[in-house]
């Protein structure tokens, strides 16, 4: 069996705007790997959504080719599950209910369905809620419980456009680690978007770095430490740190083209912030990590 699940090459996608083409994605090329948890991390208004819309199958693109196990991708399909940003839980159901919304709706609720469902729930700590409606449930759990709504359709790949956006750090940090054991217990194929660095050195096997728009792929870093993660752990991480500052480098300079900022301002910030790290032995100014 091939390591590549999804490969994307040369794929761009222009929107007819009022004024006239908007280039949102140009020339994407990139492969998301079996079993792997891989992070697109880019500027905020870059394209990423618009990527996951892309493999998700919702929007076709303008050019280029994405193939799912050797086969175009043409519209959605049940194998590749996303997870929005916002709370997609039903609020008339409860957690049981909402968990089994896919395969009710498939008409599959059947004994072994109700059975996953119910592991499923006890595995993301939500038995007691269960009958819960999801206002009764705090951020963290409605979180848990979609993506048990998602796992009991057992995707062949998990989108995760920024799940986390909008939780306080606390819970944020929490749902990194529930969510890094998860992944190693359920040894699923995700994707995850984020604009959080350290989010995304925390989760991420392969980081995959996206320029400003119209967006691609700017650097592919892979983050050798095994799941699941401790946030303690990579905190003191050297390699972790060390992928940071160059992830950084990246995202900064990116960054900065959109405000029309210089390279050095973009060297300078990584610089600052490699001193505060103590780790400034890895930066050469001026010269952004590669
Ligand atoms: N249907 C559309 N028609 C026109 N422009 C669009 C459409 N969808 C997205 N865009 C534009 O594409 C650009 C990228 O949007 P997208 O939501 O993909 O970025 P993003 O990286 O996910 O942003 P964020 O980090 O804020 O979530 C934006 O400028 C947006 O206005
Ligand atoms: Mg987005």
């Amino acid at each position: 069996m091939s390591q590549t699940l999804v490969e994307l090459r040369q794929v761009s996608k222009f929107y007819r705007d009022g004024i006239g083409i908007k280039q949102v994605v140009r020339d994407c090329t990139l492969d998301i790997e079996r079993g792997k948890l891989t992070v697109v991390i880019g500027p905020s208004g870059c394209g990423k959504s618009t990527l996951t819309r892309l493999i998700a199958g919702f929007e076709r693109p303008t050019s280029g080719t994405l193939m799912s196990e050797g086969r175009p991708i043409t519209g959605p399909h049940k194998d590749r599950l996303v997870l929005f940003q916002e709370s997609a839980l039903f609020p008339w159901m409860t957690t049981e209910q909402n968990v089994l919304y896919g395969p009710a709706a498939r008409g599959e609720a059947t004994p072994q369905a109700m059975q996953l469902a119910g592991s499923l729930i006890d595995r993301v700590g939500l038995t007691a809620f269960r009958r819960k409606y999801p206002t009764q449930l705090s951020g963290g759990m409605q979180r848990r419980a979609e993506l048990a709504r998602a796992l009991v359709n057992n995707p062949k790949l998990m989108i995760l456009d920024e799940p986390f956006r909008g939780l306080d750090a606390m819970t944020k940090s929490l749902m990194q680690e529930y969510f890094s054991g998860l992944f190693q217990e359920m040894q699923a194929t995700v994707l995850f978007v984020t604009t959080d660095i350290d989010e995304a050195i925390f989760l991420a096997d392969r980081l995959i770095i996206m320029t400003n728009a119209p967006t691609r792929v700017r650097k592919v870093i892979n983050v050798d430490i095994p799941h699941p993660r401790k946030l303690a752990d990579i905190v003191e991480n050297d390699s972790a740190n060390d992928v940071k500052i160059r992830a950084l480098s990246i995202l900064h300079e990116e960054a900065m083209r959109s405000f029309g900022g210089s390279a050095k301002a973009s060297a300078d910030f990584v610089q600052a912030y490699a001193a505060r790290i103590g780790r400034t032995d890895s930066m050469t100014p001026g010269n952004p990590a590669p």
